[in-house]
């Protein structure tokens, strides 16, 4: 299986996202400003991977706390946490990451600073084994939606690479494969980021799921002409409401999908829920750097001094979704009700 994110002799090591799938190479993160930078950078992406390395990041520079007392271990922890916040906006798993290392620390106040640091440690090391577990979960309930024979277009890279390991969309994806059945899969490129190009389409060839790519611009023809049974994708944020936001591209597949009457599939953990997020437009919005539009490897195509516009994600309403799948059960309609019993109930 793919390592994303590892947590390796005191250090936290990334596959290098950026440069697949042309060379396979590992980023060593000695301290959590490398682990905070990668995040930014995009070396690791994908909501939980992004909270699985933030966990293990805060671990990080927990571990190379100076601090002989609580209150200053405290501070010290507390800047930390504040970095990796200002890494990324949109994926909600990255503040679940901190307000959970942030919690263990609070809760464990009467504790020496040695005992905090390795209680970090493991806990961290903890959430990235549970990830895969999670996935693993919600690809056999997924599984179930998936027949025999589905033609399944998928966006961005909700797989392995996204994760800990095994993936959400792509989970569900593998769970039906290693079930026998016959799948095909359809990967919208994912522009500006290629994620769908350069990662999820590595990844399914690497596990041997035919693979089709597309250019973003053909989803709703080759959903009219090969016959695709259903889309599927992550999320970076669910709101309470069951609007989802995700990358960029994944409403109009949404809008498409019902106009063709194909079902429209989330797969995310629960940690992905904002329960603090009523609705869609509550969702703060990555907007990146120009030259992604302007530039495609290196090379400008677009003109010098031409405005540009690049949200990282867009919002989909939640009457365009079917069914939100995560590790404790499917979700359908009403959302709202839906998701809060389902939350009540996981606690
Ligand atoms: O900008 P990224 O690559 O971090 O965004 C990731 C996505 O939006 C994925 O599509 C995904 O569904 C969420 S992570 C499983």
């Amino acid at each position: 299986m793919i390592k994303t994110v590892a947590w390796e002799k005191d250090r936290v090591i990334l596959i290098d996202q950026t440069k697949l799938p042309a060379e396979k190479t590992y980023v060593i993160c000695e301290d959590y400003e490398t682990v905070a930078e990668a995040i930014k950078t995009m070396i690791v992406r994908g909501a939980p991977a992004i909270g699985v390395a933030a966990a293990m990041g805060i671990a990080l520079g927990a571990l190379h706390s100076t601090a002989s007392t609580y209150g200053a271990f405290k501070e010290q922890f507390e800047t930390i946490c504040h970095a990796f916040a200002q890494t990324r906006p949109t994926a909600v798993n990255l503040f679940w990451a901190i307000d959970h290392m942030k919690g263990l620390v609070i809760v464990h106040g009467d504790k020496g600073v040695e005992e905090l640091k390795s209680l970090l440690k493991n806990e961290a090391v903890r959430m990235g084994e549970e990830d895969i577990a999670i996935n693993r979960r919600m690809g056999a309930m997924g599984n179930e939606l998936i027949p025999d024979g589905a033609r399944i277009l998928t966006h961005c890279n909700a797989g392995a690479l996204a994760t800990a390991g095994y993936g959400t969309a792509l989970g569900v994806i593998r769970a039906a494969h290693e079930a026998g059945k016959s799948i095909e899969v359809f990967a919208c490129e994912t522009r500006p980021f290629l994620q769908g190009a350069r990662l999820t389409a590595w990844e399914l060839k690497e596990s041997g799921i035919p693979v089709t790519v597309i250019t973003d611009g053909m989803a709703g023809y080759a959903m009219c002409k090969k016959q695709l049974s259903l889309v599927i994708t992550g999320a970076d944020c669910i709101c309470s409401n069951g609007d989802v936001a995700n990358k960029i591209g994944t409403y109009g597949l949404a809008v498409l999908a019902r106009e063709h009457r194909i079902p429209f599939y989330v797969a995310a953990p629960l940690s992905t829920i904002n329960p603090a997020c009523g609705k869609g437009e509550g969702v703060s919005i990555e907007e990146r750097d120009r030259t992604e539009v302007t530039h495609i490897a290196g090379q400008r195509v677009a003109p010098e001094g031409v405005d540009v516009w690049n949200p990282a994600f867009d919002i989909t309403p939640s009457k365009y979704i079917s069914a939100i799948i995560t590790e404790k059960g499917v979700v359908t309609k009403p959302y709202k009700r839906n998701l809060g019993k389902l939350r009540t109930k996981s606690r």
